[in-house]
């Protein structure tokens, strides 16, 4: 393990971690740009979309009811707990993640922001009210609300803005943190691929895990490269030997 990168995380004050898609790939859940994220042939571009919905909500829904098939059986992996741990072992920490499948959650994770919503989660498209779907698989797709309109996943779609308390909550975090651990995301989709760059520019230090190198790799202070299984672990040990 990188001594420099020891060294700077135990001297934080304000930890900001921030995940993508592969901290749950080792929980055997796809990724949205690996191979193993097509469906049907269907890229997540072209169903995570309102007007892909407005066009076809039963393809739209049969895509999330297979994820979410896939997802309620998935087991937490070592880098969710070591996410947990890191948030007990920092006075000041939000988690920051782009995932839907509410996985960081199962782990008790209190300070989490879910910048993409959650999949588990349902809106009514006409009265715009939110509750748990946790069926799967769904009983009829795709679920309607009980006032008869279709219901839709409580999520981001590419196209849509991000709720503000979410995006208040990330920008004034962003200037508060001084060290960022960014794991498991390719750095494609705005505004958190953007959130490395402002970390530094306010000082901050920021470390990648990934098993690749990514856009984030120019800017960060540091990448380690493996599955974020192995290697957030392997940071919580010694940092825990750090501290003595
Ligand atoms: P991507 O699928 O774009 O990227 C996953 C990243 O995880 C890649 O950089 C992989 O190299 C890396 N990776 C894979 N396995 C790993 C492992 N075991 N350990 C560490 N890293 C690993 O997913 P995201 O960057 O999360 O948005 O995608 C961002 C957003 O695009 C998603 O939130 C979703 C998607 O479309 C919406 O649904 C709005």
């Amino acid at each position: 393990m990188n001594e420099k990168v020891v060294e700077r995380l135990s001297q934080t004050r304000f930890l900001l971690v921030i995940t993508g898609a592969g901290i749950s790939a080792e929980s055997g859940i796809p990724t949205f740009r690996g191979t193993d994220g097509l469906w049907k042939n269907y890229r997540a571009e072209e169903l995570a979309t309102p007007s892909a919905f407005e066009r076809d909500p039963e393809t739209v829904w049969q895509w999330y009811d297979w994820r979410r098939g896939i997802i309620g059986k998935a087991p937490l992996n070592p880098g969710h707990l070591a996410i947990k741990e890191l948030e007990d072992m920092f006075e000041n920490f939000l988690l920051i993640t782009q995932n839907v499948d509410g996985l960081h959650a199962r782990t008790g994770i209190r300070n989490m922001v879910e910048i993409h919503g959650n999949l588990w989660r349902v809106r009514c498209t006409r009265e715009g009210k939110t509750s748990m779907l946790m069926d799967v698989p769904l009983k009829s797709i795709p679920p309607k609300c009980e006032c008869g309109a279709i219901l839709r996943p409580d999520v981001v779609w590419f196209g849509e803005s991000i709720p503000s308390h979410a995006l208040e909550q990330s920008f004034n975090i962003l200037e508060q943190c001084d060290s960022l651990i960014v794991v498991g995301t390719s750095g494609a989709v705005y505004p958190v691929a953007s959130f490395p760059q402002a970390v530094k520019d306010h000082g901050g230090f920021v470390v990648e895990v990934n098993v690749e190198p990514t856009p984030i790799s120019a800017i960060a202070d540091a990448s380690l490269f493996g599955n974020s299984g192995d290697i957030l672990p392997m940071l919580v040990k010694w940092l825990k030997e750090k501290r003595g």
